[in-house]
């Protein structure tokens, strides 16, 4: 396993006569790896074959947090990630340092479509905007032929595979299911904020989003009151929710229309504070 945080460094690398013309499977990541980066792992090599390269970068992305969110305290485990990369049979780490990412003020950016302003972008204003800029910015390095997102993150698969289509860029973007420890709640780099306590309540995120499927696998319609029931008992167990809704599964994720009823695959997206911790959280439905 080659770790390199250069970018004439990594094009060097991915030039040389043993490694060009092999198919690049990429997992862009923010580092203090879990199982559900690792699961991407094994999807992108499963895609590329061992005739690939499997690429993860690690990068935190100072431009997608604001101001006042946990920039400064992300955990960061360098170490640790190389181990666990090791052991999952990655080719190539990239990880850069800030002024390698970024040794100029990034000018340009890329402005995703309205997406970006609702759910997670309405509570993180300029977040999707920092995410769209450095995916665009590490696909340009990595140059990969597959990229492996987590549906984990639902709202940032669903604004990528947008961006590689409007811009006709040459990747198959591959979108994983998300991983869970054995109590249902998706595992997170952001777990670890958790107080012992807090972590119990934490799979109740996933709970609700469940008791929501199961009352539109029922038949019931009536959207905006099981959104209500769900938010309020997490509100009545101590949680203070961001939004949790019931959306379709389009590349704006809009509300769903009441003349659109009938066949519709939608999705649950959650997001709640518990104590300082925002977790998010979602689940398809097909109706
Ligand atoms: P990060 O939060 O480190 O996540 C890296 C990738 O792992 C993302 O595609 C995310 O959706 C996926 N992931 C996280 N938890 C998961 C889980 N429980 N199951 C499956 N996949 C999971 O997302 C980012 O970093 C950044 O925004 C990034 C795309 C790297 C741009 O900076």
């Amino acid at each position: 396993m080659d770790i390199i945080h250069t970018v004439s460094a990594l094009r060097a690398h991915l030039q040389a006569p043993e490694n060009g013309g092999r198919a690049i499977g990429f997992v862009p990541t923010m580092g203090n790896l879990h199982e559900g980066h690792i699961d991407l792992v094994r999807i992108a090599r499963d895609r590329v074959g061992m005739g690939g390269l499997v690429v993860m970068s690690i990068f935190v992305n100072r431009l997608q947090f604001g101001p006042k969110e946990d920039f400064d305290k992300y955990p960061r485990t360098f170490a640790d990630d190389v181990e666990k990369c090791r052991q999952a049979g990655v080719d190539v780490i990239f990880a850069p340092d800030e002024h390698e990412m970024y040794p100029e003020p990034q000018g340009y950016v890329i402005e995703p479509p309205e997406i970006q302003h609702i759910l997670d972008g309405a509570v993180r204003p300029g977040h999707f905007r920092g995410v769209a800029t450095v995916v665009m910015k590490l696909f340009n390095m990595v140059q990969p032929s597959l990229a492996v997102f987590g549906k984990k993150d639902y709202q940032q698969c669903r604004l990528l595979d947008t961006m590689v289509r409007q811009f006709n860029m040459p990747i198959k973007i591959i979108l994983a299911e998300t991983i869970r420890a054995d109590d249902g709640l998706a595992l997170s780099s952001r777990n670890i904020y958790l107080s012992t306590a807090e972590r119990k309540e934490a799979p109740q995120l996933f709970v609700a989003l469940q008791a929501i499927k199961t009352y539109l696998l029922a038949g019931r319609r009536d959207f905006d009151s099981i959104e209500a029931e769900a938010l309020n008992r997490l509100t009545m167990r101590g949680w203070q929710p961001d939004y949790l809704t019931i959306r379709c599964q389009s590349d704006l994720l809009e509300p769903i229309a009441s003349d659109e009823l009938q066949i519709m695959p939608l999705v649950i997206l959650g997001a709640c504070r518990l104590g300082t911790t925002r977790l998010i959280d979602n689940l398809e439905v097909l109706l």
